[in-house]
Formats: structure tokens, sequence, C-alpha cells
């Protein structure tokens, strides 16, 4: 071929096998899987009408059109749980006026899950629930952001998705929500799509065959701001700032690979809005309207041990211009060099190995990692735990926003306050 390209083409089916082994030639793609069957109803609560269920501009990201992929005809999603009727029923007539009008033509919109569970008919139970609401409104205690346990003492063999990240609440709270969730034993898994990615499972491949050890893991993640119009996340106070809301997949990666971190390891400087060099020419919103302590870091540098020894770091910036990412983690071994680019557009794996000091490129065609994620645990729930690999549990993800936190507060500590 002349290329150092390797282009892997898919046609089998499940990226990496119940037996954990990966399988470059996995169809992930939705629109090369067998259809699926017709047979018994699959009921289904979708927690949240916004994006991440439904779809938007911004993202691939749409469970719902994956769960119907998924299921086809057998997909009923007996409740839309959502505090805005509108975009519930907005959301619920587009699906209506489509060729999944079946899945959703008995669907009643609730605004709470209390109201879900007290009113639902017994035949509308649900074998899975969606949990895709804003993380403010989970994974804490308090009455009204306990939605895990509210689904787990009403629902004790439902299979539950949650997405990421777990709260916005405090971390003890999380790994309390954690601990409950395992011991109720229902089935459960956190929406680290970039886990399910064909690239990251052959990164993990790599080291596993080769009996490698991860001396050093360095994530960097350069977001684009200028069309980042939504206010909140400009707010610590409302979003928690962009290292618990969207480095989190990196940090996440990071452990990932790493193992766990020692949390009592981390340090982290960050670039603030007052100084010199924190100065945006593009920030889309009145940022002047948002409290000066609450206003979010332009730059956030961390680095921390992990329990192994190894040494991790993360450096992400709120920088470019224009509307794509740049991300890169790069993992290190003894004799290799495993870095991963643009996972979340266009995913390469760049490795370098012992007898050759150039790097082989290696790419996946139509790789699905959101659909890959739900079809795992459809699959778990329907032919039983372990049937598939769920690649991100809820103990793992509580951990990985932990670390968040940590590195949040250890950049925090470290912030000179501008003269009075
Ligand atoms: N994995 C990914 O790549 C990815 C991508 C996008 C969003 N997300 C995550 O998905 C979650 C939701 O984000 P989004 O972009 O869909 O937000 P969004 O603002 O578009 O939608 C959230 C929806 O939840 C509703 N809602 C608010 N409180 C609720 C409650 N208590 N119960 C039920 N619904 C409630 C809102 O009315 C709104 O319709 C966030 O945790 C976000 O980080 C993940």
């Amino acid at each position: 071929m002349g290329s150092p390209e390797l282009l892997v083409w898919a046609w089998l089916p499940l990226s990496i096998t119940s037996s954990g082994e990966f399988d470059p030639h996995a169809v992930t793609a939705m629109d090369k899987q067998t259809p699926p069957k017709p047979g018994d109803d699959f009921n289904v609560v979708i927690v949240g009408a916004g994006n991440i269920n439904f779809g938007s501009d911004e993202g691939p990201w749409n469970h719902s059109f994956r769960l119907e992929h998924k299921l086809g005809p057998r997909l009923k999603v007996v409740a839309l749980i959502d505090p805005s009727a509108a975009r519930a029923d907005a959301a619920l007539q587009i699906k209506r006026d489509s060729f999944v009008l079946s899945a959703y033509k008995d669907t009643i919109v609730y605004p709470t899950m209390k109201d879900f569970i007290d009113k639902h008919k017994p035949e509308h139970a649900p074998r899975a629930i969606w949990v895709g609401s804003p993380p403010a409104f989970r994974g804490r205690e308090e009455q009204g952001r306990d939605v895990e346990k509210q689904i787990i003492d009403a629902f004790p063999n439902v299979g539950i998705f949650i997405e990421k990240p777990v709260s916005t609440g405090p971390v003890d709270q999380a790994l309390n929500v954690a601990k409950r969730l395992v011991d109720a034993g229902n089935i459960v898994s956190v929406g680290y799509m970039l886990r399910y990615l064909k690239v990251v499972q052959k990164m993990k491949a790599i080291i596993e065959e080769n009996n490698l050890k991860v001396m050093a893991t360095n994530a960097r993640y350069v977001m684009a701001y200028e069309h980042t119009a939504n206010f909140h996340w400009w707010d610590k106070a409302q979003s928690c700032g962009p290292i618990v809301e969207q480095a989190t997949h990196f940090c996440d990666l990071s452990r990932y690979f790493g193992g766990e971190v020692d949390l009592s390891t981390v340090m982290a400087h960050s670039l603030e809005h007052f100084e010199p060099a924190g100065q945006l020419a593009k920030v889309p919103i009145a940022e002047d309207k948002i409290t000066p302590d609450q206003r979010i870091p332009r730059i956030t540098c961390a680095s921390w041990k992990y329990e192994s020894g190894a040494v991790g770091s993360l450096t992400h910036a709120v920088a470019l211009h224009g509307f794509n990412y740049a991300t890169e983690l790069d993992v290190i071994c003894d004799g290799y060099s495993l870095r991963l680019v643009d996972p979340y557009n266009a995913p390469v794996l760049y490795l370098r190995r012992p007898g050759d000091d150039h790097e082989e490129v290696i790419r996946y065609q139509n790789d699905d990692p959101f659909f890959s994620e739900v079809a795992n645990l459809i699959d778990n729930i329907e032919k039983g735990p372990g049937s598939a690999p769920i690649l991100s549990s809820y103990e793992d993800a509580a951990m990985t926003y932990a670390l968040t936190w940590a590195i949040r507060e250890a950049s925090e500590r470290n912030i000179k306050k501008p003269a009075a």
C-alpha cells in the first residue's frame, strides 16, 4: 500500500466479546446491524427530553435513536420524564410524525420520577430506565435529587443507564449512591462512551497482550469556545466548571488506562479570567453577568500519581476559535507510545512499538461507541449480566467524578486572587 495506515473494516458483531477479547471486525455502526426482530414489548422509561436523549446539532449523541435501532418494533417508551412538558411533547411529536410512531404513540409525560412511580400502570413497569437529566438532579441523597434511590426502591430488577458526570453534588454522596447501587444489584451503565471506541479497545488489547505496565498518561483537551453560547457552561455555580463537566471524559479515559488515582497527590494550576494571559476575545456570552469567582478557568494543568506509581497529567484549555476541538491522550509504556487523537470525531491511534521508530496509524471505519454502549446494556438486560461488557460502572464513574473535583479544588487552592 505504501502508506503506514492500517484501515480495518468491520463486519462481525460486538467489538469486545463477553470474555473481554477485542474484536476489531465487530460491527458497531447502526446501519450495518442485522435488523432487530419483532418480539415481546421492551418497556423503556426515558428521563430528560434534551440533547443527549433526543439529539442536537452539536454532536452525534442521541440515545433514543440508538434504542430504536437496537430494539426495533419491540421498543415501547412508556414514559418520558421531564419537568418541561413542552420540551417533552416537542420531542415526542417528532417521533410520532415518523416511522417510529409505534414506540412513542402511548408515551406518557411525567414531571418527576416520583410521579411516574406513583401513577404508572403495572403493565408499564420498565425493563430499562435511561437517565439523561442534568447532573444537578441526580447522584445525591437529598429528596428530589436522588433519582437512583427512587428507581431501585421502585424497580429492583430494572437496568439503568445514567449519563456522565454522575452528579454535581458532594463527592461523598456520589460514592454513597454508588454503594447503594452495588448493594441493590441492578445492572447499571454510565455514559463514558469513549471507552467503547475500537481504538481505545485496541490500546487496551496491546497493553494486555504485551504485558505492559502503564508508566504515564498525558491528556490534552483544547476546546473551541467561540460557539459555546450555553450561559450555564461558563458559570461554575451551575456547571461545576470545565474539568468536572467536560474534561471528565479524559479524566475517565486516563483512569481507564492508568488505574486508580491517589487523590491526595493531585496538583493543579489554572489560568484565570482576571490574569493578563487569561483574556479571551470571543466569549459568546455576557461573562460580566457571572460572579467573578464563578467564572471558569481558561487553562487547567494538573498532574497526579496513580496507585501503581505511574504519573498522570491533564491540560484543559478554553482557547480555540471555530468549532473543532483538539483532543489527545498519550499512554506511555516501556517501549511503547500509544497516542489517541481526536476520539470524538475521527479517532486515530498512533502506535510506536519496539523495533520500529515510526508510528503505525490505526483507525477503524464506521465505529459508533454510543451504539455499543446502548446495545451492550440492552444485551445485559435481555441475556443476563456479563453477556456483553459494560465498560463504565457507577462506582468507577463516581471515582472519575472524585478525580475531577480533586483537580478543580487543587487548582483553586493555587489561585492568586486579583488585587482588590
Ligand atoms: N456522553 C456525551 O457525550 C454527552 C453529550 C451530551 C450530554 N451529555 C450529558 O447528558 C446530560 C444531559 O445533557 P443534555 O445536553 O441532554 O441537556 P439538555 O439541557 O439538552 O436537556 C436536559 C433535559 O432534562 C430536563 N430536566 C431538568 N431537570 C430534570 C429532572 N429533574 N428530571 C428529568 N428531566 C429533567 C430539562 O428540562 C431538559 O429537557 C448531562 O449530564 C450531560 O453532561 C453527555
